[in-house]
């Protein structure tokens, strides 16, 4: 993977960042991450983005020494860096702890936080947005603050492993007896002509994508409950869908080899799809000084 990429206060080729062997990020998992959509150079909804960022590092208490607006200035110079001012692209952002002798109790405050962006070409997949792609079920065996978006993702791993493995896209959470999210994405499904997602609380992420289409479901009349998904009725479910920032909004067509509604993507979920893409895909300037200068 080519690049440059931006590693504590430096940007440099990808070859020659480097990491302590001591990093608390590598040993404990000790940190957060991000991951900001990029649509012709500009960042989309990286208010809403720096908000959870600041959300999660003070709920595992780092200090990443940077404002948010520096960190949005070094989102706007890699893609610079990067020739991504145009078509699609991802940055991904990870702040861990730094690195000390390992000790399970936070290091000294002295300690630096590690910081580390990168930006990369994105594709999104166009037959599963269309045609919808498949699910399986597997347990939530992760930990109770699935809000923090913390690089802790072996929970996450071994789900969507079992969902390639079963050949599907994605793996749907199950905890006592609801659907929570997926394994890298929120879950909405239709029930008698309303909306269903899980309520925003400790046991899933907040996605922006999945507060992006909250708002539009609200501006479409489309009727929102945030109240979970019961296991037992996913039979009854007419439509079902995933969010995130690599999966916009992804009908699901089958659930555990069983067809969701008749097995075609949903009216409630195309309309919001759609409305999604005009948001998306929308074409505001960039508001980023660093980008204008470079355009
Ligand atoms: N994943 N839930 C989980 C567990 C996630 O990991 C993600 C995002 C989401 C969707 O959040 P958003 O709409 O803000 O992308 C929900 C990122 C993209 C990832 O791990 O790559």
């Amino acid at each position: 993977m080519p690049g440059v990429v931006y590693l504590n206060g430096e940007f440099l080729p990808r070859e020659r960042a480097t990491l302590s062997v001591d990093d608390r990020g590598f040993i404990f998992g000790d940190g957060i991450y991000e991951v900001t959509r990029v649509v012709n150079g500009r960042l989309f909804e990286p208010d809403r983005h720096m908000r959870r960022l600041q959300y999660c590092l003070r709920g595992i208490g780092i200090d990443p020494r940077m404002t948010p607006e520096q960190i949005i200035d070094i989102h706007y110079r890699l893609i610079r860096e990067n020739d991504l001012t145009t078509g699609e692209a991802t940055v991904y952002l990870q702040i861990t702890r730094g690195a000390a002798p390992r000790t399970h109790y936070f290091p000294p405050a002295a300690t630096a936080p590690t910081v580390f962006l990168s930006a990369s070409p994105f594709t999104r997949n166009v037959a599963h947005r269309e045609q919808g792609a498949t699910a399986v079920t597997y347990p939530d065996i992760r930990w109770s603050r699935c809000d923090l978006k913390t690089v802790n993702l072996l929970g996450a791993v071994l789900a969507k492993q079992h969902a390639v493995a079963a050949g599907s896209l994605e793996a749907v959470f199950i905890r006592d007896g609801v659907i929570t999210e997926g394994s890298h994405t929120n879950v909405f499904g239709v029930i008698d002509g309303e909306l269903r997602t899980y309520p925003k609380s400790n046991y899933i992420l907040g996605g922006i994508t999945r507060d992006v289409v909250l708002e539009l479901a609200a501006e479409q009349g489309v009727t929102v409950r945030e109240r979970p998904i019961l296991q037992q009725e996913i039979g009854r479910l007419d439509e079902l869908f995933v969010t995130g920032t690599t999966t916009d909004i992804t009908p699901l067509v089958q659930l555990d080899g069983r067809p969701v509604g008749p097995g075609t993507p949903g009216r409630i979920t195309r309309l919001l799809a759609a409305a999604l893409e005009r948001r998306l895909y929308a074409t505001a300037p960039a508001t980023s000084p660093a980008l204008a200068g470079a355009r």
